[in-house]
């Protein structure tokens, strides 16, 4: 009989209540947080990084050692991998020594492969095509800000992107209203189905949550940025959105590109909160893909 593994690489291939249900786990974890519950003795977690990183790196280490686990953290040039060793030879031989393993790889079909050869679970810390443990952080930090993002509208500001995509993948999980602004010759960028304006005001226009990445994404270095002016998140934006509307960034932000110094550090700003769930949610994604390994999970968790 196969065996089932739980990887966590894209939302859209775990089953929408599952991935509810790691969120309301999230936040169960997170009222535990002076107590954390030792469910990951004995568990080590391999950390690959082929990108810079501070959030995943900080925050799946500590996740995983608050849980009672061990970590081993790792960066390509001190691997073999991309060198003599193959994608398959490495998602093999990590399998015989830890339980599950995090990934920042920049092309997501070389994740892919290393999940298929694994035996333990493999976790997405960021591909170019998605950052799903982002996601669940931002919507964590959304629930608790507004209860829900059930029908909300969340305007994204700036290029299609990883982490856009993941914002795109959860709308259809929380049936939210996502709506792009990005300069009109990039339209071809978004992805079909997808509601999209060149106009930045529209899009905040009755906007609960204006959100927006680096216009130069990593890798990206020399990008000319003028035509984005139009899209920073700035006062005048924020204006536009609900009463209450806040603002969301996963970090680091480009000083003072894509957002301004006054909106970055104004009351409506969530990022720290943001930042911080990135550690009670992948706590919740660790248990969940864990949890064959003997995890125990909380109660309830509907699924
Ligand atoms: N938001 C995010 O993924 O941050 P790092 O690149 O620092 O991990």
């Amino acid at each position: 009989m196969t065996k089932t593994i739980n990887h966590f690489i894209d939302l859209p291939e775990i089953d929408p209540e599952v991935v509810k249900g790691i969120m309301k786990h999230a936040h169960a974890l997170k009222a535990e947080k002076f107590s954390p519950p030792q469910v990951m003795e004995g568990l080590s977690l391999a950390m690959v990084f082929d990108k810079l990183s501070t959030r995943t790196r900080v925050s799946f280490d500590v996740a995983m050692k608050q849980l009672g686990g061990h970590t081993i953290v790792m960066s390509k040039g001190e691997m073999q991998i991309g060198g003599a060793e193959s994608i398959e030879s490495t998602a093999k031989v990590l399998s015989r020594y830890v339980d599950a393993i995090m990934v920042r790889m920049s092309d997501h079909e070389n994740m892919q492969e290393l999940a298929k050869y694994a035996e333990i679970p493999v976790i997405n810390g960021m591909t170019n095509q998605s950052h799903p443990c982002q996601i669940m952080a931002d919507i964590m930090t959304i629930e608790e800000k507004m209860e829900t993002a059930q029908g909300k509208r969340i305007a994204w500001f700036g290029d299609y992107n990883n982490v856009c995509q993941s914002y795109i993948d959860a709308s259809k999980i929380w049936d939210f209203d996502f709506v792009m602004a990005l300069p009109e010759d990039l339209n071809d960028n978004v992805p079909k189905g997808v509601n999209f304006t060149n106009d930045a005001k529209v899009a905040a226009k009755g906007a609960d949550v204006l959100v927006t990445d680096t216009w130069v994404s990593l890798g990206q270095e020399g990008k000319n940025i003028d035509k984005f002016w139009p899209y920073q998140v700035n006062a005048e934006l924020m204006a536009l959105g609900n009463d209450n509307a806040i603002f969301m960034h996963c970090l680091p932000i480009h000083e003072w590109e894509e957002v301004s110094e006054e909106v970055a550090k104004s009351p409506a700003s969530v990022i720290f909160d943001e930042a911080e769930n990135r550690l009670h949610a992948q706590k919740a994604i660790l248990a969940w893909c864990l949890k064959d390994a003997g995890v125990k999970l909380a109660k309830p968790l509907g699924f």
